[in-house]
């Protein structure tokens, strides 16, 4: 975790003067419920505690000058002229949010800005929501502008919409903003509202990055959820009244499948069918039920492999090692998919052993290294100093 004197004084080295304050917006972790936030569907996030930290200080003039110690680049851009980079990619996230309050006529001057992430980048936790949202946050602190946390995810959302062309769902934003510490959130992402449930001190959340990353994940991403747009058009011709997959239950979906094209039917039945795999695990974490919720997670990768096609061999790996080392309860793909990482249910007392023997029982069998984390739900974005 970046330490905030030392990111202060980074800044300072940098810019030549103290920032102002320092923000941070953690990434997520995924429980279950995949690719269902797009279809207007629930999700079961947790915040987790690992975070993209914002150091900041308002300009008199209408520059931002962002440096990235992850990447140890720097770019500057003028308010009045807000293009996509294609020299530094990782700013256009930068670039988005702040285009994305100027947009909305927000009273927003230049600011100087010193990231650093330790959420891992590509790694399915949300990193580019981390960054957006503490942008976001750090500029509306130093302006002095309100925004509601919903406000400030849908913002953040818009911008890696429209600005970066990943056309991700609420979700990510959502938890960088909202997270509880404590909870995981059980979140309506047709409306926004959300029930926090808290996870049980019996169990620990356990996060493995397989280490692999795919190029091209955008793209593959927005084509499955072009796939739901099109399900969601021919469905209506016998099924007028839906708005979106979650509206379609699975009989409906079994009686009109014929309706639907042979690659996108599994599709739509991943999304139905996970839809109300989240709305049982909710009740089910509630209820203190470990198992019916570990076996509701296996079921949800089974899903996002067969149906849905965003697993790789090294993720499918990773959650049958899991499936067989004693204290698991449930284990599966999360996130977008295409690499990334797994979420595992641990229970607290065999969690350390778990950790080691999936990491060792993995290098094993890929000759990869994977890395572990035992996550602890936190809170969403927050000032972390002022000076
Ligand atoms: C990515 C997107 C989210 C969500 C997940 C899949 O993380 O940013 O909006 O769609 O994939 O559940």
């Amino acid at each position: 975790m970046p330490e905030v004197s030392a990111l202060r004084d980074a800044f300072t080295a940098r810019f030549g003067i103290t920032p102002r304050l320092i923000v941070r917006a953690p990434g997520r972790v995924n429980l279950i419920g995949e690719h269902t936030d797009y279809n207007e569907g629930f999700v079961l996030p947790i915040a987790i505690d690992r975070a993209t930290f914002v150091a900041a200080r308002a300009r008199p003039d209408h520059t931002v000058r962002v440096y990235s110690a992850n990447f140890a680049a720097e770019d500057s851009f003028d308010l009045a002229r807000i293009e996509r980079s294609a020299e530094q990619p990782w700013s256009n996230y930068v670039r988005g949010v702040v285009k994305g309050l100027l947009a909305r006529d927000l009273p927003i001057l230049g600011a100087d800005l010193l990231i650093e992430s330790d959420v891992p980048l590509g790694g399915g936790l949300s990193s580019s929501a981390s960054l957006e949202v503490s942008v976001g946050y750090a500029l509306q602190l130093l302006n002095n502008v309100d925004l509601l946390g919903e406000e400030l995810a849908l913002l953040a959302q818009g911008a890696e919409n429209s600005f970066v062309g990943m056309q991700c769902g609420i979700m990510d934003q959502f938890m960088a903003a909202l997270g509880r510490a404590g909870h995981a959130l059980l979140l309506d992402c047709r409306d926004l509202s959300y029930t926090p449930i808290p996870i049980p001190p019996d169990v620990r959340v356990v996060v493995c990055d397989s280490g692999v990353r795919h190029t091209l994940v955008g793209s593959a991403y927005n084509e499955r959820r072009a796939a739901c747009h099109e399900a969601v058009t021919l469905l209506k011709a016998r099924l007028p009244r839906i708005a979106a997959l979650r509206d379609v239950t699975t009989e409906q979906l079994a009686v009109n499948g014929d309706l639907l094209p042979p690659a996108v039917l599994p599709r739509a039945r991943h999304v139905v069918s996970e839809i109300g795999r989240t709305l049982r695990a909710a009740e089910a974490l509630e209820r203190g039920d470990l198992r019916l919720f570990g076996a509701l997670m296996y079921e949800s990768h089974a899903s996002l492999r067969d149906d849905y096609e965003v697993s790789v061999p090294e993720i499918d790996t990773l959650v049958e090692l899991a499936r067989g080392l004693p204290g698991c309860y449930g284990s599966r793909i999360t996130g977008g998919g295409f690499g990334g990482s797994t979420v595992s249910l641990v229970s607290t007392g065999a969690v350390e052993a778990f950790a080691d023997a999936l990491g060792a029982q993995y290098q094993d069998r890929t000759g990869n290294q994977a890395k572990i984390l035992i996550c602890t739900p936190s809170e969403g974005v927050s000032r972390a100093a002022t000076f």
